[in-house]
């Protein structure tokens, strides 16, 4: 048996590029089109199988997070809460969770990471499975907005870089990362950049320096957005908006995925339904409850 899997969503940061929309809100609690930015993160997650959460956010912010999540039982997963007192960068996620990490392995996804496409709780199984880290690849018009990875001749990485500004490839690297059990002693290892940031990139780094890094690849059939600017919010919603409707299908409902994870029973998922209430997310509960019997 491996080291059990804990799994960070990083919910901090101030937002600063949405204001106002953040000036009283977390970013992540704002709407993406039907439900809250970090529902979408949380489900591509559970849909990989991951079960035990830790929410980072600040201090101010973690009550919010907490009233919408709770503590995940009945949803058959586990939420525990953690401040970031001060943001300095991503990689202080795991200093933060040192005693909640110290004897698993880490996966880390950023809360305002939305990835939506077949194959993707397969790349996630696989992820798990590979020991040492693992990255992703997606290909991206503006690279160098994002961490950059370099594949050699023989799909092996050689470089990675924090926001180049002459990228020497396409690959940007997503915010879903999977660690062994060393990350946190990697982690502590690591230095702040220039802009003062413990960079998630400088551990992807170190575990490339080890050889012990692995990048899958994020087809061209997948979408991966964030909502990090005001126009990539808005799209992410549309996108979002588009899918659910041609397909009647909701996109990282956490009821739904539960179920079908087998995380709760049948007569548990019927538990969650409010007949109270007449919304278009409490009809969608009551038809799958009614499809599934
Ligand atoms: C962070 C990481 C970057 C990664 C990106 C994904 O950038 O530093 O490597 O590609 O997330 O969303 P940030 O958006 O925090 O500047």
């Amino acid at each position: 048996m491996g080291k059990p899997w804990k799994t960070i969503i990083l919910a901090g940061g101030t937002g600063s590029r949405l204001y106002p929309l953040t000036h009283a809100v977390n970013k992540h609690l704002l709407p993406i089109y039907d439900k809250p930015m970090i529902y979408y993160p949380l489900g591509i997650m559970m849909l990989g199988g991951l079960r035990d959460f830790i929410i980072i956010s600040s201090p101010s912010d973690l009550p919010q997070l907490e009233k919408l999540l709770g503590d995940g039982r009945k949803w058959g997963i586990d939420f525990t809460y953690l401040p970031q007192e001060n943001p300095g960068g991503i990689a202080q996620c795991f200093e933060i969770a040192k005693n909640e990490i110290k004897d698993s392995n880490v996966a880390l996804i950023l809360g305002d990471n939305i990835f939506y496409g077949a194959g993707l709780p397969e790349r996630i199984s696989e992820a798990i499975n590979n020991g040492g880290a693992t990255i992703f690849g997606y290909e991206v018009a503006d690279p160098g907005a994002f961490g950059v990875v370099t594949m050699d001749a023989n799909d092996r990485p050689i470089k990675l870089e924090e926001k180049p500004e002459n990228p020497k490839s396409n690959l940007a690297v997503p915010g879903l990362y999977f660690y062994d059990d060393k990350v946190l002693d990697i982690a502590r290892a690591q230095k702040p950049s220039a802009r003062g940031e413990l960079e998630i990139t400088d551990v992807n780094k170190a575990y490339l320096a080890l050889g012990k890094l692995h990048v899958g690849q994020l087809s061209r059939g997948t979408a991966w957005l964030d909502g990090g600017s005001h126009a990539s919010l808005y799209e992410a919603g549309q996108f979002i908006k588009v899918v659910e409707e041609r397909t009647g299908l909701k996109i990282a409902c956490p009821e739904e995925i539960a179920y079908r994870k087998g995380f709760i029973s049948k007569e548990e998922f019927k538990t969650l339904i409010d007949e109270g209430l007449d919304t278009q997310y409490q009809r969608y509960l009551r038809r799958i409850a009614k499809e599934i019997g």
